[in-house]
């Protein structure tokens, strides 16, 4: 007997690195050293007095229990007045701020909140794959638009209100953005917010890079206006806590409450020892953040080398911990090329297809590897 599974996976793809990391495990297991510059997985630990900070906490034999749903009260204080410190944005605690394991799973809770059957959703072209599969697991249809160098990877916004709107929901941006590194500003942020205020739709910011390799760390509320913009942000990439799954939404209470709705019938709070311990994490100073940056940034100067013999064209003005590169000419297919360096070299990086059919002719390189193991991908590569 076979039970068959629901038609809403028929929409979703299993996500690629999924797929393409079994087959990098298969490698490594006939005893490759496979180099992964393919995932932005942070390599770097957390701070030492984020780790002792969870020891110390789970210790404690009060802390075991459920947890409330809208997080602890210090983690709501810590995140607003990380927002405060980060952004210059001041957020209330008790009213715009709910704790989350994770960003992803706020995009997820967000197209549960707001998507019916025959919605749609905006979402950018090249851009995460989380979007697309939350709206479709949601019922809804995407839309997506089209981001690209010759517009600074920014959404061209008169173009697309120049098309029937009518049943668009939500429109996803995310800036600093991955895969690309292009960076917005408050200019843009104020105009997009006014572009999602007269079309009636709800712009949704995913923001989990500002803090990497980046001096003017922006919010969508620099500009965007809370009566219709929302922001995820998360500890994953900024304080090199992936696997802890912590991150936030921020946004007025008349969308929060609904992201609530949602994540109560989904899970029963975050450990509050993992809670204690991101608020130690979100009080570290600028000059700790500062110091993973440099950290990446090293990196990228082995990238840029390592991508100027492979005659690969990028920008150094990119955000993030990924270089975002075209690949030249010659090479007619960019999915094959990242096949044969994984098959023959031993080295993975993403092709940028899979962020959309604008990455195609890119690829993207992550620079969550020991600098030692970014030369020696140089070695082999050159
Ligand atoms: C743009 C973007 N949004 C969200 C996520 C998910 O982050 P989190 O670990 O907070 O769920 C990622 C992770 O790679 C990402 O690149």
């Amino acid at each position: 007997m076979i039970v068959q599974p629901a038609r809403r996976l028929d929409s979703v793809e299993e996500y690629y690195f999924a797929h393409k990391l079994r087959e990098v495990r298969g490698l490594i297991s006939e005893g490759k050293d496979v180099i992964n510059l393919g995932i932005g997985n942070p390599d770097l630990p957390p701070s030492a007095q984020v780790i002792d900070r969870l020891r110390d906490a789970a210790a404690d034999g009060t802390v075991h229990g459920y947890q409330p749903y809208k997080g602890i009260a210090e983690l709501r204080q810590a995140m607003a007045n990380y927002y405060l410190n980060t952004y210059n944005v001041s957020v209330d605690p008790e009213r715009e701020i709910l704790p989350l394991m994770g960003s992803k799973e706020g995009i997820f809770h967000l197209s549960m909140a707001f998507l019916d059957p025959g919605d749609e959703v905006l979402v950018p072209n090249p851009g995460y794959l989380g979007y697309a599969s939350a709206a479709r697991l949601a019922g809804a249809s995407v839309r997506l638009y089209d981001l690209n160098e010759e517009n600074d990877w920014l959404p061209d916004l008169d173009a697309l209100e120049k098309t029937d709107l009518r049943r668009i929901k939500l429109m996803w941006l995310n800036y600093p953005h991955m895969p690309t590194g292009a960076v917005a500003n408050s200019r843009f942020f104020a105009r997009v917010s006014d572009f999602g205020a007269r079309n009636g739709i709800l712009i949704c910011h995913d923001n989990p890079y500002s803090q990497i390799d980046n001096n003017e760390p922006l919010s969508i509320f620099n500009g965007g206006s809370m009566n219709n913009c929302v922001e995820l942000n998360s500890l994953s990439k900024s304080h090199n806590m992936a696997g802890w799954r912590i991150g936030m939404y921020v946004g007025a209470e008349k969308y929060l409450k609904h992201v609530i709705a949602v994540k109560s019938n989904l899970d029963s709070g975050m450990f509050k020892a993992t809670q204690l311990a991101a608020v130690e994490a979100l009080t570290l100073p600028t000059d700790w953040h500062r110091s993973q940056s440099e950290v990446y940034r090293r990196r990228k100067d082995l990238v840029y080398h390592m991508l100027d013999s492979l005659g690969c064209r990028y920008s150094r003005d990119g955000v993030g911990m990924f270089v975002w590169s075209q690949v030249p000419d010659e090479i007619d297919n960019v999915e094959h090329f990242a096949d044969s360096l994984l098959h023959e070299k031993h080295v993975f990086f993403a092709p940028g297809f899979i962020f959309g059919s604008n990455g195609k002719r890119y690829l993207r390189v992550s620079v969550c590897a020991a600098d030692e193991r970014i030369e020696e991908a140089i070695n082999r590569i050159i």
